[in-house]
């Protein structure tokens, strides 16, 4: 039996749905229909209920108190440091470090790792088809440095071109930071063979996982990554929550990003010493709710099994793809051999803005634009695409009701 068959044995759509509340709302009249997960996907119950909870009954902060209620919530915080470590297999829970989200990781790694191991005429190698976030910290580093952002070039497909990378990895390279897989294109890049010949010369390598960690098993060890960054929001978990993992040796071996309470073991006015990992990292009081409701979005993937989830997503994948082809003047952008759950597409002459407007009148939430990888649009000379982006609480029936969709957005512009 194949994993596509097995999973449709273990997955039933219609209870899953059910643990979605606002998968039942209505937009416009219509049921909603909800293909923007790639921008932040909806919460099941259980996270809901976790934070309700964590303001209900616990609420302390963290990390400080003697008293019940924070000894309380440091542990169900704590707690939630393992879940990570395990979810990507990482050595040590004090690799796991909190931040904010994904833009937040790679700043860190930019600003920590960058300021301290990039100087003048370096250089920081990403790709043609990183999110803002993996390109503007960079950009900002270079510019303070005097360092060169280098770029992996795509071919028409999307995918990245291998033979030029490895061309321009050099002396010079301090560090590759590229995405595992695209958020505006789909492509599923070769991050393994990416960090193995970045590792032949000894240069460390930083994965956006973003649009990854949901969809498919991320085993930090197996990719042997230095840094991996993600966010809670996009796995059915609350905003203003992400991770950066790091190597330990790596961590210890540079300075904290920001200053504040936590972060600190001795301050006088003369001199602060540092606290140990995680806490150097984490200065401030952090988003406490979050990170508890972070372990239950976890905990409800795990309770489906990231492998029954990619499968699905893949046959869903499949099938969009199939039926949007059949709708009249459609162009994917992006054609990548190895692909998620993401399709880009253009209709003849019609803007993607308007697309995206009569769509939403039917129930239906896409996103349009150039989805914060404007110098990936520039490759495409396009200035945006209409983006479908599945989870695994979508239907072929939704598919079938984008297809329907979108065959009236081309009527009313004939
Ligand atoms: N990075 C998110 C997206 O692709 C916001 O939509």
């Amino acid at each position: 039996m194949t994993a596509v068959a097995q999973h449709k044995n273990v997955l039933d759509i219609e209870k899953i749905r059910k643990d979605f509340p606002i998968l039942s709302r209505k937009v416009n009249g219509k049921p909603l229909v909800y293909f923007d997960n790639g921008a932040s996907s909806q919460k099941p119950q259980s996270v809901i209920d976790a934070t309700n909870k964590y303001y209900s009954y616990e609420n302390a902060n963290i990390h400080r108190g003697v008293h019940t209620l924070s000894q309380e919530a440091t542990s169900a915080y704590e707690v939630v440091r393992e879940k990570v470590r395990a979810f990507i297999n990482a050595d040590k829970s004090h690799e796991i470090i909190f931040t904010k989200g994904t833009t937040d990781s790679i700043n860190l790694v930019a600003f920590s790792f960058g300021r301290t191991h990039i100087n003048e005429g370096d250089e920081v190698l990403i790709s043609a088809m990183e999110h803002h976030s993996n390109i503007v910290p960079w950009q900002m580093l270079c510019v303070e440095k005097k360092a060169k952002l280098k770029v992996i070039p795509i071919n028409d497909d999307g995918e990245l071109m291998m033979d030029e990378y490895k061309k321009l990895l050099s002396k010079k390279t301090k560090i590759v930071a590229v995405t595992h897989i695209s958020n505006s294109l789909g492509t599923v890049n070769p991050v393994k063979e990416i960090i193995a010949a970045a590792h032949e010369k000894g240069i460390p390598v930083l994965i956006d996982g973003a649009q990854a960690i949901h969809h498919t098993t991320v085993d930090v060890k197996d990719l042997d990554c230095d840094f991996y960054s993600f966010s809670a929001h996009k796995m059915y978990g609350p905003t203003g929550v992400g991770v950066l993992y790091g190597k330990e040796e790596l961590l210890n071996s540079i300075p904290p990003y920001q200053g504040g309470g936590d972060m600190i073991k001795t301050v006088t006015f003369e001199k602060t010493t540092y606290n140990e990992l995680p806490h150097k990292f984490e200065a401030g009081t952090p988003n406490i709710a979050g990170g508890i409701a972070f372990g239950a979005a976890i905990d409800y993937i795990n309770s489906i099994g990231i492998e029954t989830i990619a499968a699905y997503e893949h046959e869903l994948t499949e099938y969009a793809l199939q039926q949007l082809n059949t709708v009249p003047g459609i162009k994917f952008i992006g054609k990548a051999k190895e692909r998620a759950s993401v399709i880009s597409f253009l209709l003849d002459n019609i803007h993607p803005y308007d697309a995206g407007v009569i769509l939403d009148k039917m129930g239906i939430a896409v996103r349009t634009g150039h989805h914060c990888t404007q110098p990936l649009m520039d490759r495409f000379k396009i200035s945006g695409t209409v983006r479908a982006s599945f989870s695994f609480y979508n239907t072929k029936e939704e598919v079938d009701v984008l297809v329907k969709g979108l065959h009236k957005v081309i009527d009313m512009f004939k």
